[in-house]
């Protein structure tokens, strides 16, 4: 089949594709809540049978220490050819707060050419995507140029934490040439890319302790050290007037940019109005000497995620909190090692916090950052196919976000990854209105079935 004749086939499944993915959609698997556990294992089964169905075999579930994994694969091809291995994750984030939601996040709803759901893009609709790639391979075209491997797991959104002792257990079920992962977005719309890097993370949470029950502020307050206010001091010492990490040897092991690759981003198509106007702020913050696009993706940044203790509800109340909470997030780039970066950081908040309080800091996850070889043979493939379902050449760029388990697939697996992702930054992924674009869907399912057939056409070729 040529392209066109592809192109008519998934035009003609659309609203069989928008049934089956608003299924995927209702479940709510949100891995990071215990209430949800069972509906992270009912989407497990779900995607099972999906799998199933698009013709994939030996088809299993397989349980972990936290939520399942999905495994199946279609291997006709051939010892000549290449095997790739699909790697996606069918849970997803809480869907606070809700009231900010249009439509109830697990009711999906298609509006203006999109599908709105909890997971409609990050990632239940990528990896239906993928699937749907496959199935055009298995049951339309009835043939697969190379080996898949397809795996699918519950606890990317948690920090992958039970999937590398997986890995490690399941070596040679899950040996491939290539990873392949649609779980980053597009530079933009209609401005199609492949992605090289994503950045690592260390998540910490800090615990301040300050007396030992809730006082009456006017009683006690100026005297009594408050753990709110201590906290906002540790807060605020983290980072420098030059939006620099003032943690010690923070940046040790941070690669520099090179010329080249400064460059690479200058010519990236960026509008610093456009991106203040569509956030609605006054201005771009972070560290001096870098563009917004290099603070994004290819520098280290910090967060507070979230800040509590004391008083919150409406109105005014008069307390001195007895307890104050911050969960702190930085992203990495490589070189940068989780476990040295929360080592670090608690080192410092312990050293700063002032000696009128108590402090313990915790590390809740993290994940290494990693850079893809963009001269391997599943970029030159990937390159290819989204050229010819996108109508561009794509773009070679790093993203700010992270997955865990991409620098493990190439040290564990020894596989390249193939980072071909087709949702957009602003489709609002871990926010009120996730949606993803279907049309991007639809070209992605395109894009997803021609990359098989681009790496099988040049997997023996000595030319890339
Ligand atoms: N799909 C995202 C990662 C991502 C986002 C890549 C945007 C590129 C652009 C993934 O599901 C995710 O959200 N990862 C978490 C990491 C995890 C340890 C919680 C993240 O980046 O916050
Ligand atoms: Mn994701
Ligand atoms: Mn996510």
């Amino acid at each position: 089949m040529d392209n066109a004749a592809l192109q008519q086939y998934i035009e003609q499944q659309q609203t069989r594709y928008i049934e089956e993915l608003k299924e995927f959609l209702r479940i709510s698997s949100i891995s990071t809540s215990p209430q949800h556990a069972n509906d992270v294992y009912q989407c497990a089964e779900w995607l099972a049978h999906a799998a199933k169905a698009v013709g994939l075999e030996n088809v299993q579930i397989f349980p972990t220490e936290g939520h399942p994994v999905v495994y199946g694969d279609y291997i006709h091809a051939g010892d000549n050819a290449p095997t790739v291995l699909f790697y996606g994750h069918y849970d997803v984030q809480p869907t606070d707060p809700l009231n900010l939601w249009t439509n109830p996040p697990f009711e999906p709803t298609v509006r203006d050419g999109k599908i709105y759901a909890r997971g409609a893009v990050d990632d239940k609709g990528q990896v239906f995507m993928q699937l749907k790639a496959l199935e055009i391979h298995t049951k339309v075209i009835r043939e697969l140029p190379v080996n898949v491997k397809v795996l699918i797991e519950g606890e990317e959104e948690i920090g992958s934490v039970h999937l590398e002792k997986f890995l490690r257990e399941k070596l040679h079920m899950l040996a491939a040439d290539t990873v392949l992962i649609s779980d980053t977005a597009m530079f933009a719309d209609e401005v199609p890319s492949i992605c090289y890097g994503l950045r690592g993370l260390c998540y910490m949470e800090i615990e301040v302790t300050g007396p030992n029950r809730d006082l009456h502020s006017g009683v006690f307050g100026g005297a009594v050290a408050n753990p709110a206010n201590a906290l906002a001091k540790i807060l605020a010492a983290l980072t420098d007037s030059y939006g620099r990490i003032t943690i010690p040897g923070f940046y040790d092991d941070v690669i520099p940019l090179t010329d080249e690759e400064r460059e690479q981003y200058r010519s990236l198509p960026h509008n610093e109005e456009e991106y203040c106007r569509e956030l609605e702020i006054p201005a771009t913050d972070g560290e001096f000497g870098y563009s917004t696009l290099e603070k994004t993706s290819a520098r280290p940044s910090l967060d507070v995620n979230g800040l509590w203790g004391g008083y919150t509800g409406e109105g005014a109340k008069t307390v001195l909190p007895s307890k104050a909470y911050a969960k702190v997030s930085m992203r990495l780039v490589p070189n940068q090692n989780p476990q040295d970066i929360a080592h670090k950081f608690e080192k410092y908040v312990v050293q700063i916090a002032p000696p009128t309080v108590r402090v313990r800091v915790r590390a809740l996850h993290g994940g290494r950052p990693v850079i893809t070889p963009t001269r391997s043979k599943g970029i030159q493939a990937a390159m290819r196919a989204m050229e010819q379902a996108f109508g561009k050449k794509p773009f070679l760029t790093r993203e700010g976000g992270s997955i865990p388990i991409v620098l493990l697939f190439q040290d564990i697996l020894n596989a390249p990854v193939v980072l071909m992702g087709v949702g957009l930054n602003t489709e609002n992924p871990h926010s009120p209105d996730e949606h993803f674009t279907l049309k991007n869907l639809y070209r992605g399912i395109l894009a997803s079935a021609l990359f098989y057939k681009e790496l099988a056409s040049i997997w023996h070729s000595d030319k890339y």
